[in-house]
């Protein structure tokens, strides 16, 4: 009998986590790595927010709340979503999760019996493929392309389908790609799934980071069909610059979000309570922060994707959401050896300019990789300068 379960021979650690920890390692040995990896936002939390967290302790906010969460924050959840994605919602179609990871986890426990599929749009963010093993379900790739802004056509889904198929994941705006839906592409896509029967997941923690003339899109508009068998994730980490606080919402029907409620108290019992209090502030205070965060966002996007476009060998298309740009690398993989790929490109990289960038593999993607400008423009501009010395010796 093997130590560790079975269940976990299929699971990959994070790659976004390990080059993370690797350019980490680097700096806390002296060598000065600019970092392209994390997905997290660099700026802090609003003060307002951290400032209502220690209200909350001196409160005395430090006791188990419901598992679901505290109704309050849920309220806030529901009429938020009624506000963004035009549809009303009661308290009881919320959970409160640790984090937007955890609520999609929580959903997959919930919802897949062994075999079911997960029909995967591909590029795709590295948890999908192993939280779905994790619940004992198969992940189904299937893929969108950079000619289609990375969007998942109605026929590649019809593609993937098999009589095991029982969700559809769809996460706009996308990490890696930055790609988005806009309204006929969400709808046709939807439309398939019911047609077919699929439950769709839609992870739209990104939703507040759109540029140019591009509108966030919910998998939520106004006309779908079924909105019993949409479920959405949603969070805190990104819009509000929160990621260490660890707290996501799912929004959906209540027979799924009561399942997953079962679980996580279980598992986790609730998401930290001083966090529930420090979302409510967010979801209560001013937005007044994102438009400059978002117009920076966009300014660094611009610098990055002409800095990359600069480099021999690099094709980079301008992403319309999120904080990733997703370069092709193919045509400068043979330059570092026969049979080099992206995940020697991006070791390379950070042996040759200390820069730290995460392959396209990991996400589905071989002959890519994927730089977050969630960072400030003076190291992007270092970080593509370094890359394009580098670059030039190859
Ligand atoms: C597409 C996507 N979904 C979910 C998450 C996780 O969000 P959270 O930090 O709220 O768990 C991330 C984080 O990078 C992400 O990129």
């Amino acid at each position: 009998m093997s130590k560790i379960s079975s269940r976990l021979a299929a699971i990959e650690p994070s790659a976004t986590l390990l080059v993370t920890q690797k350019a980490g390692e680097l700096r806390a040995a002296g060598v000065d790595v600019i970092g392209f990896s994390a997905g997290e936002p660099d700026f802090s939390t609003p003060v307002h927010i951290a400032e209502a967290a220690k209200t909350a302790i001196d409160a005395g906010h430090t006791r188990y709340t419901p598992a679901a969460g505290m109704v309050e924050l849920k309220r806030a959840v529901a009429a938020q979503n009624q506000l963004v994605r035009g549809v009303p919602t009661a308290e009881d179609e919320v959970i409160v999760c640790t984090g937007a990871k955890h609520v999609l986890y929580n959903y997959f426990m919930a919802m897949l019996d062994e075999g079911d599929e997960v029909i995967i749009p591909s590029p795709c963010y590295v948890s999908y493929p192993d939280q779905v093993r994790l619940a004992g379900g198969v992940p189904v790739l299937a893929p969108t392309s950079v000619e289609n802004n990375w969007v998942l056509t109605p026929e590649a889904l019809a593609q993937v389908v098999t009589s095991r198929s029982k969700v559809l994941l769809l996460n706009s705006p996308c990490n890696p790609t930055g790609g988005i839906y806009n309204l006929a592409q969400m709808k046709a896509v939807i439309d398939k799934a019911h047609s077919i029967g699929l439950y769709v997941v839609s992870d739209e923690i990104y939703r507040s980071l759109v540029y140019d003339a591009h509108e966030f899109v919910s998998a939520l508009y106004s006309d779908s069909v079924d909105r019993e068998r949409i479920f959405i994730v949603d969070g805190v980490s990104k819009t509000y610059a929160m990621t260490g606080w660890r707290i996501g919402f799912g929004i959906g029907d209540r027979e799924i979000v009561t399942a997953m409620t079962k679980i996580q108290g279980q598992a986790i019992t609730n998401a930290t309570t001083v966090s529930q209090q420090a979302a409510l502030a967010a979801l209560q205070g001013p937005l007044d922060f994102l438009p400059a965060w978002v117009s920076e966002y966009e300014q660094r996007r611009n610098t990055l994707v002409h800095g990359l476009n600069g480099i021999d060998g690099i094709t980079c298309p301008m992403p319309s959401g999120a904080f990733y740009v997703f370069p092709d690398v193919r045509a400068i993989l043979p330059r570092l050896g026969p049979n080099a790929t992206d995940v020697d490109f991006a070791a390379w990289l950070l042996d040759n300019a200390n820069v730290a960038v995460v392959p396209g593999t990991p996400f589905g993607a071989p002959g890519y990789i994927r730089l977050a400008y969630a960072t400030s423009m003076t190291l992007i501009k270092e970080g593509v300068t370094r890359m394009a010395e580098a670059c030039r010796r190859l």
